[in-house]
């Protein structure tokens, strides 16, 4: 599971996802983690789009930073290139902005064969990925990730899907992509509050998965926030190797894919309250609810192994003030203010995890050993939320 002695001192790495998908078919896609788009070309020929229509997909913050190389990649596998811009941000995630992709895509022809290209972040990716899915019932796409947390979690695994009511991704579909050509060095000209909130999913991967992963972490704050490229081709390769492992298991969310949750219960509905309240600098980010979110996660799973084990000595109780230092140490909140903590708990009991009206949570017996947890009261559910809340605002 623990790669990191395999791939330091390298400049690539790849790895190959494969997918049982009903009626036996698979669906099988590589994930290549370089540092330039120069194999990108190849990679297209390989997997049989040479020659196709190809419209790639993006915000209209990075286009002017990699368009320019992708297409000329993607020429250079005889593709016929269009362009779609879409307007950047959760609120952005919306069925209008998938709207637009479709007429893109029927304007200019596209057929069953031809395919799409999501170069961005996360928002890039769940809208063209839900494009895909629906066009003409579903056409190839793939994913080119622009950010830490695109790189090292949505790009992979075929979640796509648009928010709906401000309720996240509620609206989606299964959809893999084709492909995922990770490229590390546009990272660099990512912000340092976009990038560090993908430590919010990359600190989650952890929690549910290695012990050794999070001392990894622990132990590389400094490299990681330089951008070292070493550092961050070992990064985005274990947590792609741990979220490969939870998707070929389980694709479609049944059992353990469910893990992958962690902390996205109160996080999503921390980022639904925030994106509705705030403004857009101040809005709280997906990456940043997800690290508050494993602090209610923990401080839940601490009470509930103390409501099972009441009167034992071997209750294991997991080190909330670790976790907070590591969140720190990457400059990630362990507290919010200016939302309702009622409007939370309102948007937690709406959640997609929730089964015959009770809030579903992922908690941890220990760090790598996750569970699903349904048996979680109102009043503990309110604490949890509780601990995150910054009584000192003003
Ligand atoms: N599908 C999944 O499995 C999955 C998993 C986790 C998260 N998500 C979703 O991902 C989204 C968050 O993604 P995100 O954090 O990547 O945010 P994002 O896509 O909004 O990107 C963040 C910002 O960075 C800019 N940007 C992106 N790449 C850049 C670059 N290289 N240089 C300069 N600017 C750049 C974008 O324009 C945007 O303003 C949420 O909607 C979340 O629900 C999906």
């Amino acid at each position: 599971m623990f790669n990191s002695d395999k791939i330091s001192n390298c400049k690539f790495a790849q790895l190959h996802i494969s997918i049982n998908k009903a009626l036996g078919s698979i669906s099988e896609y590589d994930i290549v983690i370089s540092r330039n788009f120069s194999g990108l070309s190849a990679k297209i020929a390989d997997i049989g789009l040479a020659g196709k229509k190809v419209c790639i997909i993006c915000d209209a913050n990075i286009k002017n930073f990699y368009i320019h190389e992708v297409k000329k990649s993607l020429s250079g596998a005889s593709c016929k290139v269009y362009t779609h811009i879409i307007q950047p941000g959760e609120k952005n995630k919306i069925f209008a902005s998938v709207e637009k992709i479709y007429k893109t895509l029927v304007y200019n022809n596209f057929e069953r064969s031809d395919f799409i290209a999501a170069l961005g972040g996360g928002v890039t990716g769940d809208i063209s990925g839900f494009a895909a899915a629906t066009y003409m019932r579903g056409i190839r796409f793939i994913q080119l990730p622009t950010t830490l947390l695109s790189m090292v979690d949505s790009s992979i695994g075929g979640k796509t899907g648009v928010d709906f009511l401000s309720f996240k991704n509620l609206i989606g579909a299964f959809h893999m992509p084709a492909l995922v050509y990770t490229n590390i060095e546009t990272l660099n000209t990512l912000d340092r509050r976009n990038f560090l909130s993908g430590m919010g999913e990359v600190i989650k991967h952890a929690l549910i998965k290695s012990n050794r992963y999070y001392d990894f972490i622990e132990n590389n704050v400094d490299n990681i926030i330089k951008k070292d490229f070493e550092t961050l081709l070992n990064l985005v390769y274990i947590s792609n190797t741990i979220k490969k492992s939870i998707v070929e298991k389980d694709p479609d969310e049944k059992s353990c894919r469910a893990f992958l949750n962690l902390g996205h219960t109160i996080g999503h509905a921390l980022e639904r309250e925030s994106v509705i309240t705030a403004s857009d600098e101040t809005a709280l980010l997906h990456g940043e609810c997800v690290g508050l979110g494993c602090i209610s996660a923990l401080y839940l799973s601490n009470l509930y192994s103390l409501r099972l084990n009441e009167n034992s000595h071997s209750r294991h109780l997991l080190d909330i003030a670790r976790l907070k230092r590591i969140l720190e140490s990457f400059f990630l909140p362990i507290k919010f203010k200016g939302i309702d903590i009622n409007d939370i708990l309102t948007s937690c009991l709406k959640d997609k995890k929730n089964s015959e009206g009770r809030v579903g949570f992922v908690l941890l017996k220990n760090i790598g050993s996750p569970f699903l947890c349904h048996d979680i009261s109102y009043d503990e559910m309110k604490g949890a939320i509780e601990t995150i809340y910054d009584y000192n605002e003003k």
